[in-house]
């Protein structure tokens, strides 16, 4: 895409590419796991409409994500979910302002789907494009819903800087969130992420795929004190993660297992689990809260995203947390904890309001740090 073809805005301005002061639309597009999504979001904080194509019926009986059906499986969904969401709105693509879409990290094959996508319609239509890193997507949707409480609080506008406990599938990360694109790693797992080991445990137990959901439900019919689970780290100073030791303790104890697993025991197991894995991050939040990064920088704003955001026993420690050190707490509602395009068409506004916009052809990267933004 020509220079000429970028609209510049100044930082802080209401955005817009007529002079007046209609907000900014902006079609998302995510495509880089097993849920094919479109957006379209505007510069006031608006989701004008929003479709979340998941493909997890299609891989459910392999017992996780392959990538070679999610990417077929995206390209026979994107044009639908991009038209349909534009239908939706009430829009056409000649009333979107930007165009953003997932550029990495994921898999590969899909985010290419929904890259080119995107790259074809700003090129055909003239219109910029924002080249989003998935994680920042998790990142700053906080900044466009937000609830204050355990889904039960009012609305939160998050505002820079914030701590941020970044949980998915993928990934499990504390940063300090300093601003669009200024993201500082406080702390990060040395293994498995958190959601990893959810959907691992869950698979050892025969519950089905992805398994925070399932494992989620069980552990609030459990008794958390039932089964001793390791706290990897949680005896070492910093900030780090490890998931690997709680994943084999769970395999050493079905192990020892005779006879057909009960309910009971399953409920316990995941509540026993579960305790293990929210015990973790309320210690590394609580060492990454006296870090001298994070201390500095006093947020005001305790914020859980990512998929693994969706778990309410996590989301309540925190919350404590939070209130202990007189810090507000926010959280996405549960429909942008997973992945989604309306995370994608914010950071898109995001970058856009700053200038970020891709100026020339670039390829789409399955690694991509957040720090490397
Ligand atoms: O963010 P996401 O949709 O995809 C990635 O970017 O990786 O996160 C998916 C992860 C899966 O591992 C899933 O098991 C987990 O989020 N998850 C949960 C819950 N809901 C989804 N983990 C724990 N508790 C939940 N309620
Ligand atoms: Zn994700």
């Amino acid at each position: 895409m020509s220079e000429e073809k970028i609209i510049k805005i100044d930082m802080g301005e209401q955005i817009s590419n007529d002079g007046g002061n209609r907000p900014v639309l902006c079609l998302g597009i995510e495509s880089s796991c097993d849920e094919t999504s479109a957006a379209i979001v505007d510069s006031n904080r608006n989701i004008l409409a929003h479709i979340i194509y998941s493909q997890i019926p299609e891989h459910q009986k392999y017992g996780g994500v392959v990538p070679e059906l999610a990417a077929r499986a995206h390209i026979l969904a994107i044009d639908d979910v991009i038209r349909q969401t534009l239908a939706n709105a009430g829009k056409t693509i000649d009333d979107i302002d930007v165009i953003a879409a997932t550029a990495g990290p994921g898999l590969i094959g899909g985010v290419l789907v929904g890259w080119m996508a995107a790259t074809g319609i700003a090129q055909a239509t003239n219109k910029p494009l924002v080249a989003v890193n998935h994680l920042e997507g998790h990142a700053l949707v906080p900044r466009l819903r937000a609830t204050a409480a355990n889904g039960t609080g009012g609305d939160v506008k998050v505002e820079f800087p914030y701590l941020l406990m970044l949980a998915s599938g993928g990934h499990c990360q504390i940063l300090l969130v300093r601003g669009v694109g200024q993201y500082e790693l406080i702390g990060q797992t040395l293994d498995d992420s958190a959601g990893e080991a959810y959907d691992k445990v869950a698979k050892m137990l025969g519950l089905g795929y992805p398994g925070g959901p399932i494992v989620d439900a069980r552990a609030q019919n459990g008794n958390p004190h039932a089964l001793q689970f390791p706290r990897p780290l949680c005896d070492k100073a910093g900030c780090d993660f490890s998931f690997s030791g709680i994943k084999t303790a769970a395999r050493t104890f079905l192990d020892r297992t005779t006879g057909p697993l009960t309910d009971e025991y399953i409920n316990d197991f995941c509540a026993s689990f579960q305790a293990s894995v929210v015990d973790c991050i309320i210690n590394r939040l609580t060492h990454a809260l006296a870090d001298v990064r994070v201390h500095d920088a006093a947020p005001r704003t305790l914020v859980v995203a990512g998929g693994v955001a969706k778990n309410s026993a996590i989301r309540t420690a925190m919350e404590a947390l939070a209130q202990q050190h007189g810090m507000l707490f926010a959280a996405p509602p549960m429909n942008l904890c997973t992945d989604n395009g309306a995370m994608i068409a914010w950071a898109g506004l995001e970058n856009f309001n700053i200038g970020r916009v891709v100026r020339e052809p670039i390829a789409p990267r399955p690694r991509w740090p957040l720090t490397e933004l």
